[in-house]
Parts: C-alpha cells; structure tokens; sequence
C-alpha cells in the first residue's frame, strides 16, 4: 500500500463519503477535514513523518474541490499538525500540538519520564521453550552467515518481468485465499524439476506448497504427532526444527547421534512417530547418508509405522561429484515426507517451499493446510512457475553452483593456508553453502561468535545445534555470499579472535 493512502483510508474508515462524519451537519467541508485529520493525529492513526496524498489526488478520493483540500491543509499547517517540504510533499509533524501538550513535566524539563508499569505476561510453555532456545540472527547479511545464498545474483530483472505480466492480468482467483495446495503450474513445474534433479518420483496432487521447511514440519507435527509420541531428530540439527517441535509439549524429542553414515538407528529405543534428516548433506555437519544407511533407516521405518521427514534444503548445490538423489524415490511407496525450499536456490525472504506427500497424507495435510495457515501467494507461486519453464531457475543454479564452488575453494585454501587441515571436518562433502570450522574441545565457541560478531563477522557456534551435553565445538562459517574479493579480510579478522582464544595454527 502506498504510504500516502493511509490518509485516504483513515478518512474513509472514519465515514468520510458515506455518512456525514460526526458534527457534519454543522460544519463546513473544510473543518470536517481539518477535524478528522486532527484526531487521526491525535490517535496515532496517522503518524509522524507520514506522506499526506497530494491535494489534487485527496480531491479526487474525496470528492471535493481542490480549495478544500487545499484550505485543510493550510489550516493544520498553522496549527503545527503538518509540514511541507517544497518538492516533495505534506507531512504530518514530528512533533504536533498533541505529543508536547501530552509530554510529561519531568520529561519536558529535559529528565527521563519514569517508565510505565508494563503489564504481567504469562508465556505458553511451548514459547517459553523457543524463547529459551531463541537462535534466529539479527543480522543475515555478510560474511560468514551460514545457509545465505549470494541474493544479490538473483535474476531481478527476469523476475520483475514475470511479476508485471502476470499482475498486469491477475484475475480475482490469483488475489483471493487458495485452496487447492498451491498454483497448479508451480506444482507441475516442480513434479518435472524434481524428477530430473533429485529423482523424486510424485504427481502434482502430492505436492503441497508450504511458506518453507518450518511451516512444513510445524504441519507435519501437528498433523501426526500426538503428545508423548517420540521424534528423532540428527544430533547435531537445525535448531529451527527442534524450535518448531518445542511448540508441540508433551512431544518426546530424541537426539540420535549422526556417524560418517548418517543418523544411527536404535532398535532398542521406543519407536518414533518421525525421523527428521537431511540425508542429502546432512546439517550442520555436512555428511551424506549412505546407500546402506538410507535403506536401514526406510526398513526401520516401515517397521515400526514411523514417517521419515526427508528436508533436503540445500542438496543443489554439490561440487565435485553428481547430486545425490533423495531418500523419496529410492523405493516404492517409501514412508517418506520430502520438503524441499527456494530459499536457499533463489533468496530466504521469498518465503516459499513445497513438500512431496505420500498418497495417503495429501487429503488431510492439505486441509490441514488450508485451516491452519490459510494459503495465498498465489502470484508468487505463479511467477516461481515461469522461472522454472522459461529455463531461468536452473541456469541460476548453474550458476551459483559454480561461484559458490569457487567460493568455498577459497575459503578452503585460507584456513588451510592460515590454520591448518586439523580445522576442517572431515569429510568434506563438497557441497552446501557452509562448512564447518573445527575447534578444539575447550573451545568457548559461543563466546567466540559473539566477539566475532561484535567486529562485524559472522558465523554460528558449531556447539549450539547439539542435543547432547558434550557438544562438538567449531564455527559453521557460510561462503556463498562472500565474494573472493573481500573474503580474505573477514577471514583475518577471524584468524585475529581465534589467536586472542588460544587457537594454535599448525602453519605459520
Ligand atoms: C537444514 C535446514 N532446513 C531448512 C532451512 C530453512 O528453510 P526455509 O527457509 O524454507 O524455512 C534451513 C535454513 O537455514 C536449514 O538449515
């Protein structure tokens, strides 16, 4: 919405047009004006520094004469309500008649005002849970935030072009709530480059659009877990869906070990109602599943009537060798949930990413859908679909899959160069958007992260996605959008606190 029309909407919603607003009767147009846009003021409604509509347009919204408008504005300009600024426009002040008749004395004599009593909050368990966990980072933007694609390469231009043609045509189902899972031609779109890219085997009506992986598995959890049913994740994991299954109370989340082979299995442990992995590369630790493992895992599942939920979020991008096909469509039927997401293929505030269902899952984990997050996006979803036809979504990831690879070539040689191969986890699988920076034991790698972050660097203690009590310690340092021009310089700023925290480099 244009900033501008908050005005129009203010006065409109105030029954400007429709009834006469309160006192009409015995006042003119312009003091009816003046009245409204004084208490929108008053109110907060209309804030400081908001743009007031140009006269000739309010005149138009209004309708009444351009004087009216004209006059209003005057009048609230005397009164210290409004600033103009030649060129550019009629504002409402930063400080109007209201805020300084309304500022406390001690306030007023240059003393800070006592603050308010703010009033008891009672957080939810699940919330207090998540907030003592809480890990999204303010800043996502610079070197080395891991599992950020470089979004300034994406194809703005192409994209923008797609969007005009399609809202220049938008019919009324493209803006109201959808219903149907997501736009039909994303979802064929995707049966095709799923098929050739990650050997996923589906129809259209298995696949359902989500918001991402998060609102996939907040979805899968609701949808099939029950308080006291147990739920495996990889220990290490991505800390977003042990977040997400903090909101389930009652919900058993069991941490299982990740070995060179993938999540290990236990078949003495009570049976879980799901399994989450990344058997593509696995995160944060960067390790493929084996075939061995993968086909252990399928059989224990339909063992025990457990689901896997397979989230392959990064598996693009993969350097050295062929990507590794899904767990989805290595056997037939396979108990598997597959949630894949643009945000690391395209950019993370998209905010778009789809699941693969099995048969029997896609009636009710649409409808679950549908009640629990109402669908929409549909003109999003549309614009993905072009960019997947018109051939622009792979050779982006062409793309970037070879300037991340030289990305994290480079970043390779600097630790090797500065500190030595002690500091890379092994074995590298080649491929993602981050590696692990490997650190000793005694490292406080928390405290690390924070002094980094206080120069201006980023990158995440390896300690905080364990479960278990003896983490691992180390920094999962993101290449992917750190040009080669600029990496060297964040990376001795890294190689500074590493010294000052009594790392011992093994070159000199
Ligand atoms: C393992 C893993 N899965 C999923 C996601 C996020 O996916 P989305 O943005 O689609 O919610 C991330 C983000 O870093 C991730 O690391």
């Amino acid at each position: 919405m244009a900033k501008s029309s908050v005005c129009v909407d203010w006065l409109l919603q105030k029954g400007w047009g429709t009834e006469a607003p309160e006192q009409g009767a015995r006042l003119t147009l312009v003091e009816q004006l003046c009245a409204l846009l004084r208490e929108g003021i008053a109110t907060g409604a209309l804030k400081p520094g908001t743009r007031l509509p140009a006269t000739r347009e309010l005149m138009q919204e209004l309708d009444v004469s351009r004087n009216t408008v004209a006059h209003a504005y005057e009048q609230l300009r005397v009164e210290g309500y409004l600033v103009s600024h030649v060129g550019s426009g009629t504002f409402v002040a930063q400080t109007t008649p209201e805020t300084l008749l309304r500022a406390p004395r001690a306030a007023r004599a240059g003393r800070a005002a006592p603050l308010l009593r703010s009033r008891d909050v009672v957080l939810s368990q699940g919330a207090q849970q998540v907030l003592a966990h809480a890990s999204a980072a303010d800043r996502q933007w610079g070197a080395f935030m891991p599992g950020v694609p470089d979004v300034s390469q994406f194809p703005r231009a192409v994209y923008a072009r797609i969007l005009n043609r399609l809202w220049r045509h938008a019919q009324p189902e493209m803006l109201t709530y959808d219903t149907a899972g997501g736009a039909l031609p994303l979802k064929q779109a995707l049966v095709d480059y799923l098929r050739v890219a990650r050997s996923v085997q589906c129809t259209s009506e298995q696949i359902l659009i989500t918001e991402g992986v998060h609102q996939a598995v907040d979805l899968t959890v609701r949808t099939l877990v029950d308080p006291h049913d147990a739920v495996w994740m990889e220990d290490p994991g991505y800390w977003g869906i042990a977040n997400v299954l903090r909101m389930s109370p009652g919900v058993v989340v069991v941490g299982r070990a990740v070995d060179d082979e993938g999540i290990t299995l236990d078949e003495h442990a009570s049976p879980p109602k799901l399994i989450c992995v990344t058997p593509s590369h696995q995160y944060p630790l960067g390790t493929v599943m084996s075939l061995a493992r993968r086909r252990s895992l399928l059989a224990y599942a339909r063992k025990h009537g457990a689901w896997i939920l397979e989230d392959d979020y990064d598996s693009e991008f993969r350097f050295a060798s062929r990507p590794i096909p899904a767990m989805q469509g290595l056997e037939q039927d396979a108990p598997v949930i597959y949630i894949g997401t643009f945000s690391k293929t395209l950019f993370p505030g998209l905010r778009v990413g789809y699941m693969v269902l099995p048969p029997e899952l896609v009636t009710p984990m649409r409808r679950m859908h549908a009640e629990l997050y109402r669908e929409g996006h549909v003109v999003t979803q549309l614009a993905l679909a072009e960019l997947i036809r018109e051939g622009h979504y792979a050779t982006h990831i062409r793309k970037m899959r070879v300037l991340y690879g030289r990305r994290r070539e480079w970043l390779r040689t600097l630790i090797l160069r500065y500190l030595g191969e002690e500091f890379l986890v092994e074995p590298d699988s080649q491929a993602g958007l981050q590696l692990v920076l490997r650190l000793p034991d005694h490292f406080d790698d928390v405290l690390l992260a924070q002094t980094l972050q206080s120069r201006g660097v980023l990158g995440r203690p390896l300690s905080r996605y364990y479960r278990s009590p003896e983490p691992a310690k180390g920094l999962l340092l993101g290449y992917a959008a750190v040009p080669e021009e600029t990496m060297q310089s964040a990376f001795f700023i890294l190689l500074q606190a590493l010294k000052e925290f009594g790392a011992r480099p093994s070159v000199r």
